[in-house]
């Protein structure tokens, strides 16, 4: 596109200091960035490996985001500040002792960003139903985001998807916004206010305009879980390999490529995953140190 401004969105990097299973293809993501820096690079959360427990995870990240030679912008995830409630899926949850700490270390964890003709709003989507007074305020500031907006073009990014297929669909599992909380978007989707959902959280891409919306699934950048279907069900028809979304924007129009660069590793957790809850993800990302291994920077608890 003529005069097009480049974005690059990416995903659940899930970094820790202390356990750099996927500082690999974090390292080669940023060599990549450094060669071709876009204006901005958009991030869509679980930036840490098990930040709910480990502040040292969300520091490690933070520092590494500041190594991308360009702005970057972070909406938390669920392993950033805690699953949103009700949970079901056994996970630590959102709380204010977690969000203050994801606030001191990595920053704002819902902001808006104008770019060329476009305004994107980022959007905590962990707060949702946590009735914490912060969720109030986000309901405030996303009204003034889009009302300030009404001259831009508006995109919408969140950790987890908004919906699968229709926005008043019934919840299918905790992998999407839970129907209570999308009323907090949709006045502004059924308005036609919104022109672009971006969201992670599943390690899967994909991109399917719902009810007249694009919306856009950003791959992850560490591991998928179960490439070959052999045992969790291709429900949401997405995409399961590591990699990043190259955007542009240029005037009211916008382009997204998700590309695979072939020096990522394709690592899948399916051993992790495969017994059914998240207590194999724990003791791999919870547990610590391992016996014998010391990291510069690392302190041993
Ligand atoms: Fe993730």
């Amino acid at each position: 596109m003529k005069d097009a401004i480049d974005i690059v969105v990416i995903s659940d990097m899930h970094l820790s200091r202390a356990r750099p299973f996927f500082q690999f293809n974090w390292e080669m993501t940023v060599e990549r960035l450094c060669e071709k820096p876009p204006a901005l690079v958009l991030v869509i959360g679980d930036i840490a490996l098990d930040g709910s427990h480990h502040p040292d995870d969300l520091a490690f990240a933070k520092a590494q985001l500041d190594r991308l030679p360009c702005p970057w912008l972070n909406v938390p995830g669920n392993h950033d500040v805690g699953n949103n409630l009700p949970d079901i899926r056994g996970e630590a949850t959102i709380n204010a002792e977690r969000l203050s700490t994801y606030r001191d270390i990595v920053g704002a964890d819902y902001w808006h960003h104008d770019i060329g003709q476009w305004r994107f709003i980022g959007i905590n989507s962990l707060l949702c139903g946590s009735g914490l007074p912060e969720e109030e305020e986000q309901r405030q500031f996303l009204q003034a985001a889009i009302s300030t907006g009404e001259n831009r073009q508006l995109a919408t990014l969140y950790h987890k998807p908004f919906c699968h297929g229709a926005w008043d669909e019934a919840p299918i599992g905790q992998h999407f916004w839970f129907p209570e909380a999308r009323q907090l978007l949709l006045p502004y989707l059924e308005a036609g206010q919104i022109d672009l959902q971006i969201s992670g959280h599943l390690h899967e891409s994909r991109l399917k305009v719902i009810e007249g919306v694009p919306n856009l699934w950003i791959p992850s950048l560490s591991f998928s879980t179960d490439m070959t279907f052999d045992w969790r069900p291709n429900l949401f028809n997405g995409r399961r390999r590591v990699g990043l979304t190259e955007m542009q924007i240029a005037g009211a129009r916008w382009s997204a490529k998700t590309v695979e660069p072939m020096e990522l590793l394709n690592t899948d957790i399916s051993g992790w995953m495969k017994g059914g809850s998240l207590s194999t993800y724990s003791k791999f990302a919870g547990e610590r140190p391992f016996a014998g291994f010391t990291h510069p920077g690392t302190t041993a608890e």
